[in-house]
């Protein structure tokens, strides 16, 4: 399948700037300033980011490895937009689920509280405003599971797992997912961690602490040590993406 609608369908492909940015623009323009203003994205990732994630659910379904599709951590849906559209055109049998607590973060404890990068009700975005989104766009809605992640994945993460994007930001979000995810992947199976920053492979000075999110690859080195798989590193500009291959 094409994937252009990850330009469009998230207004990527060219933001046309607002009247008052292009005033601002001639006049930088004028005076030799190398400066041009455009109306922000305002998504939860970037361009790099949803080509990975279509990229990597693409194989699997290529590859036929078995199983369900989960995002945990779907807040306004862009995630599972990607994923929906993917399944809608090349596996429409397998089906979408969808996790959070559509009340943005969790309450920030232990090591999370440390880092000092977020807070409780962070990134919150309500569900009316995801089932609209998938209105809108004329796709089937996945089945949403409204909750904290202690709660809803013990509950209702599919049996088998062929492709996840883990997307909680915290380390303990992050801690509570990773083994009844990984328990569930079959062979081949892919898990994509999103916000996992790794400065060994890719230091990038002056990013900003959400960008960072230091908890998420904290819980991921836990979780991996003495596993045959490894987190490895997909260029995401400022939002770095991990992912593993089940074995
Ligand atoms: C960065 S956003 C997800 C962005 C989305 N995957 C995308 O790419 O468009 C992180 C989401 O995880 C949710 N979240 C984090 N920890 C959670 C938890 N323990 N239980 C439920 N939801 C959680 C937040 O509510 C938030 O909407």
């Amino acid at each position: 399948m094409d994937n252009a609608f990850i330009a469009t369908t998230f207004d990527w492909d060219h933001r046309t700037p607002k009247p008052w940015q292009m005033y601002a623009n001639k006049t930088f323009n004028k005076l030799r300033v190398p400066v041009r203003l455009s109306p922000a994205p305002g998504h939860m990732a970037n361009v790099e980011a949803r080509m990975n994630l279509f990229h990597l659910l693409e194989q699997v379904i290529a590859y036929g490895v078995p199983g369900d599709v989960v995002d945990l951590g779907c807040n306004a849906g862009d995630s599972s937009i990607v994923m929906q559209r993917v399944l809608k055109a090349l596996a429409p049998d397998r089906q979408l689920h969808a996790f959070d607590s559509f009340e943005g973060l969790p309450e920030v404890s232990g090591s999370d509280r440390q880092d000092g990068v977020y807070a409780k009700g962070y990134m919150a975005a309500p569900l009316e405003v995801f089932r609209r989104k998938f209105d809108q766009l004329g796709l089937p809605h996945p089945h949403v599971h409204m909750g904290w992640f202690q709660d809803t994945v013990p509950q209702y993460l599919p049996e088998r797992i062929a492709f996840a994007l883990i997307d909680g930001d915290l380390y303990e979000s992050t801690r509570q997912v990773l083994p009844a995810v990984y328990e569930r992947m079959a062979p081949g199976a892919i898990g994509m961690i999103a916000v996992y920053y790794d400065e060994k492979v890719l230091p990038r000075r002056g990013l900003s602490g959400g960008y960072r999110s230091p908890g998420v690859k904290r819980a991921c080195d836990e979780f991996f040590a003495g596993k045959p798989e490894d987190v490895r590193v997909l260029y995401a500009n400022e939002y770095s993406n991990g992912y593993f291959r089940k074995r």
